[in-house]
């Protein structure tokens, strides 16, 4: 209760969160009536049913079902503006959202049609709650290279509203090295880069992750654990990982909070942020993904503190806007 109302009151960054992630049951089904598209669930409660994942595959193959009811700019306007609105509540002052244009593209929905609803949101938010939101689109590792470079082409024309890149979807037999070029090419135009590693993957990924593609932050990353020599250099480099304690038992990366690596993260000296990476999936927003872990590992306010200000150094924001936030 004391360590809701701190976690309640810190200020704080969310910097995992898939935009397409949020779309609450009730959405999805209010959607597809209005875009009139047909679901495989005839019901709310039959969608919510369909949550007991047993892996990272079995979410997905739900995520991008649910995502098709996804069609007009006002679509993708209203499901971030919502999103905005409930991270805003959460006492949530700067995101770092991720989209997945890939899984609209396919579906014959004009990446602009996208980025212009999504951003629109962004700046809409930012006038009436004062929370600052930008967007990282991320490429589907399960796709091949060339299609990622087909959606960097199409990203070029909005440069100016897409701070970065990152890498998503099934990571088994989908390494890095995979999107090598890719990523260089982002590099290149001044895109920011992130990458999912050490979720379900090996730390191999990670490693891969670091050297190959020069990402600035790791997407959950807790299995770089299992590697003395990653966490050391994770920790030397203070490289960011963005970890997200609810979708890791939903996910069952882990079997449940209790054995989550979090508390050893911070032992190793790692910077550690908390996030809710598709809170509508894994039954809750960035607040309670703090509050859940810290009970179970009994986190101390100190220690509940230091991830909330780590969320800051690991931000894309200037030392000014950093300042001004804190
Ligand atoms: N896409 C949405 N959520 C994801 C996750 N947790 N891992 C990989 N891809 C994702
Ligand atoms: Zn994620």
């Amino acid at each position: 209760p004391d360590r809701d109302l701190l976690i309640g009151r810190l200020p704080k960054c969310e910097l995992h969160i898939h935009i397409e992630g949020s779309l609450e049951p009730e959405m999805v089904f209010a959607l597809a009536q209005r875009n009139n598209i047909r679901l495989p669930w005839d019901s709310v409660e039959a969608l919510r049913r369909a949550y007991a994942f047993g892996s990272l595959q079995d979410f997905l193959d739900v995520y991008y079902v649910g995502m098709s009811v996804l069609v007009t700019e006002q679509d993708f306007y209203d499901l971030a503006f919502a999103y905005l609105r409930r991270a805003h509540a959460d006492n949530v002052v700067h995101v770092e959202m991720f989209f997945d244009p890939q899984g609209h593209t396919s579906r014959g929905i004009a990446f602009d049609t996208v980025v212009n609803g999504l951003s629109r949101a962004c700046a809409e938010a930012r006038e009436a709650l004062g929370i600052r939101a930008s967007l990282i689109m991320c490429f589907l590792r399960h796709l091949d290279e060339d299609d990622a470079q087909r959606t960097l082409d199409a990203a070029l024309a909005h440069r100016d509203r897409i701070v970065g890149v990152g890498l998503d979807s099934s990571e088994h037999g989908n390494p890095p090295e995979k999107f090598a070029r890719v990523f260089g090419r982002a590099r290149d135009a001044g895109f920011q880069l992130f990458a999912h590693a050490g979720e379900e993957g090996p730390p191999a990924y990670v490693w891969q992750a670091l050297d190959v593609l020069g990402v600035a932050r790791i997407d959950h990353g807790v299995r770089a654990m299992e590697d003395d020599a990653l966490v050391a250099r994770l920790a030397r480099d203070r490289v960011p990982l963005t970890v997200c304690p609810l979708s890791n038992v939903r996910l069952r990366v882990v079997p449940d909070l209790a054995h989550h690596p979090l508390r050893h993260m911070l032992q190793k000296d790692l910077a550690v942020t908390v996030n809710s990476d598709d809170p509508a999936y894994f039954g809750g927003y960035v607040n309670d993904n703090f509050s859940a872990v810290a009970r179970a590992l009994d986190l101390s306010p100190a220690e509940i503190v230091a991830l909330a200000r780590t969320s800051f150094s690991a931000a894309m924001m200037s030392e000014e806007e950093r300042t001004r936030a804190l």
